[in-house]
């Protein structure tokens, strides 16, 4: 068989509502809905080879070849691809991210994003975005998000699909979202098992089943108003009341630097300056900011002791085919 080829890029989604947790049963739908902005600025470009050569799947991840489970859950995902279009042969996955990987920085979400539209596109199968999306939740559930671009709902809880819809277009509100980056190292605990740990042991689970759907429908209808405060801080509700349930069940993401930064976001907040700070699985803080206030929070942020560097991101496009390399 010849080469099947195609090269996709995504960017990475934060959730401004969080979801934490999975439903029971298949297809890896979380127990709450979320709400998340694509953000332009950070991207993972990955390239999907189907080869008749290849005895095994590869995977290669910003230049380094890597097995174990990351490349378990690529094939996984390749798997439902190959069935749905009659494909027998392995394939080569390359994929590289400018931003560091597996710390908080949702790189899983852009990851399995682009993994599975460059996936679907290399085996010739014409999905519509939506199935595309269905196939990288059940990778990475934050990861259906990151195929729409601006503002994104994932709907979760009884009787949810799963389902990622866009919202909003990225121009809906004057955001920007400064990542204060704390460390460039790996995470000690995957979302995967943070959110197992804690639907098993925290005592605050069922008290966030039922706060997260109402934060997120704030949030919505915040954002289809315009309304950049209420979306401010509510999505910083979200965020601490997402911690404070893993924190319960023993798991802390959180750093020193990470609350340090949150901190100088409410002490800018106090100085007059629209603010708000949200945390993923991860010690970065992402500080939500109007882009008219985005220079003086980020000279403000850099002075933090323990922020290394920060990303200025704005919200952006879903992922998206890109044009074969001659
Ligand atoms: O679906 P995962 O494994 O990428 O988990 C995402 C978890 C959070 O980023 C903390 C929340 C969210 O809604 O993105």
């Amino acid at each position: 068989m010849s080469t099947l080829s195609a090269t996709a890029c995504a960017h990475p989604n934060i959730a401004l509502a969080k979801y934490w947790g999975k439903r029971e049963g298949e297809g890896n739908v979380p127990a709450v809905p979320s709400l998340s902005v694509t953000l332009a600025g950070m991207t993972t470009t990955t390239t999907v080879t189907f080869d008749g050569a290849l005895a095994s799947d590869e995977l290669s991840l910003n230049g380094a070849s890597t097995d174990g489970r990351p490349l378990a859950r690529a094939s996984a995902l390749l798997d439902v691809v190959r069935r749905d279009a009659g494909i027998d042969a392995r394939a080569r996955i390359v994929s590289a991210n400018d931003f560091p990987t597996a710390s908080g920085l949702a790189s899983s979400a852009s990851g399995f994003a682009a993994l599975a539209l460059a996936a679907v596109r290399a085996a010739g199968l014409d999905w519509s975005v939506t199935r595309v999306s269905d196939l990288a939740r059940r990778s990475s559930a934050s990861a259906g998000r990151s195929l729409f671009g601006g503002f994104v709902e994932l709907d979760g809880g009884d009787g949810a699909t799963g389902t990622s819809a866009s919202v909003a277009s990225p121009s809906a509100l004057d955001l920007k979202v400064l990542v204060c980056v704390t460390t460039e190292a790996a995470k000690a605990t995957s979302s995967t098992d943070g959110m197992l740990l804690t639907q098993r042991v925290s005592p605050y689970y069922p008290a966030w089943l039922q706060e997260a759907p109402r934060l997120c429908a704030k949030i919505r209808a915040a954002i289809l108003a315009g309304d950049f405060s209420t979306v401010g801080e509510y999505a910083e509700k979200s965020a601490l009341a997402m911690h404070a349930c893993a924190m319960a069940a023993g798991i802390v993401y959180v750093s020193g630097a990470t609350l340090a930064a949150l901190a100088e976001v409410r002490a800018m907040r106090a100085d007059g300056l629209q603010t708000y700070g949200t945390i993923d699985a991860g010690p970065h803080l992402k500080c939500l900011v109007r882009g008219s206030d985005a220079a003086a929070a980020k000279e403000r942020l850099a002075r933090v002791p323990g922020v290394l560097r920060i990303l200025e991101t704005s919200p952006g496009d879903g992922a998206r085919i890109l044009p074969l390399a001659e």
